[in-house]
């Protein structure tokens, strides 16, 4: 299958394509600096190397792991730029999964005031959601994602083989995000989820990824900078980004952190009258049927919510939160009864 969807946005226009890995054109680039991980480079590199030939192709490869999602792999990654002088004609390629793809991006935006960048996303959560729409970042000791930049890339590519060597742990993380997308936008694609089966039917998986960035470039393109519908993909990640935090960045995996945050969510959403507890089972069965966690004892309620402060989307001391008021539909809610939101969370 191939597919290419269109993004476009106020601050630039490119194509998403969704095929095997062909020849890339970079001709028009003084040099370019793949940025990867040594999982990826070893497993991949040789492939995206063939796929084009420049002289001037540098490798950049950082840790790997979301705990290295930090201030000093961007540098590392700033530093391989200015050692091999690249320049405002040159590339870089983001070659890995979604923490790969955030700080590439970073990168690339800050260079020399902003470089151009592609993504070559490698893990399933990358392509159907890190690698598209520009949001770009790194986290510190106060949170997940708090210091980034909006910034597109020129292009994205997404060769659903490279998910064929992805730890199964890995794949299912990414379904997390898939079930997010069509909680909030889309009941068809819910409805159609809950019996396709990702894992066995390649033909299932093609489609889940090209709706799930269809919907993700949709949204992209009406609200880049997250003034309105934007925010609905943050649906699960108020509260997980907390546990994520707690755990260190490496107990839970990003999607894993989402899924509980969703059925957090959830919770909170039937306690405010606003969606059906059966389908907040379809939804808590359907992160179930991939062994995604849906359930999570928070060991300290007042930290927990301490914590939730430091979300992104909280305004003036506002805590907001986006709720499915149905499958299919979302909406965002401020400062709920804070009794409900310590049951909620107690659940
Ligand atoms: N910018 C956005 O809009 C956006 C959206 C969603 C998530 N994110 C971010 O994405 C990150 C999570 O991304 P992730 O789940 O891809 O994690 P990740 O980048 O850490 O990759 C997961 C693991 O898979 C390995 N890997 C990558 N490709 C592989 C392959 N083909 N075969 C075998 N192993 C492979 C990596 O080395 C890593 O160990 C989080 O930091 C999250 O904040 C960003
Ligand atoms: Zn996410």
């Amino acid at each position: 299958m191939a597919e290419i969807i269109h993004l476009k946005t106020d601050s630039n226009s490119y194509d998403i394509i969704i095929d095997s890995l062909k020849k890339i054109d970079l001709d028009k680039y003084s040099k370019i600096l793949i940025v990867t991980n040594p999982c990826v480079s070893a497993l991949h590199i040789s492939k995206l190397l063939s796929c084009f030939n420049h002289k001037y192709t540098f490798i950049c490869t950082l840790k790997d792991g979301e705990q290295y999602k930090n201030l000093a792999s961007i540098e590392s990654i700033l530093e391989n730029a200015f050692i091999h002088k690249l320049d405002r004609k040159s590339l870089i390629i983001s070659f890995g999964g979604g923490v790969i793809s955030d700080m590439s991006g970073f990168a690339a935006s800050i260079y020399q005031r902003g470089i151009d960048f592609i993504s070559i996303p490698t893990t399933l959560l990358a392509q159907v959601d890190a690698s598209v729409g520009g949001k770009t970042g790194i986290n510190n000791s106060f949170g997940k994602n708090l210091i980034g930049t909006f910034y597109q890339p020129k292009s994205v590519y997404i060769d659903i083989d490279f998910l064929s060597t992805l730890p199964k742990r890995e794949f299912n993380a990414g379904i997390s995000e898939i079930i997010k997308m069509a909680v909030c936008f889309d009941r068809d694609f819910f409805i159609w989820l809950e019996s396709a089966d990702l894992i066995n039917n390649k033909k299932d998986l093609e489609y889940a990824i090209f709706k799930s960035v269809s919907i993700k470039a949709d949204i992209v393109c009406k609200d880049e900078k997250e003034n309105g519908i934007r925010a609905g993909l943050n649906y699960g990640h108020t509260f997980g980004h907390v546990i994520e935090l707690l755990g260190n960045y490496s107990l839970y995996l990003h999607g894993e952190s989402v899924g509980m945050g969703m059925c957090k969510a959830n919770n909170l959403a039937v306690l405010l009258n606003k969606l059906d507890i059966k389908d907040s089972i379809r939804i808590s069965n359907l992160l179930k049927k991939y062994q995604i966690p849906t359930e999570y004892k928070i060991q300290d309620l007042n930290d927990f919510y301490d914590r939730l402060f430091l979300d992104k989307k909280s305004q003036n001391n506002n805590l907001r939160f986006i709720l499915p008021n149905d499958i299919g539909d979302m909406e965002i809610i401020t400062n709920p009864p804070k009794e409900l939101l310590f049951e909620a969370m107690s659940i």
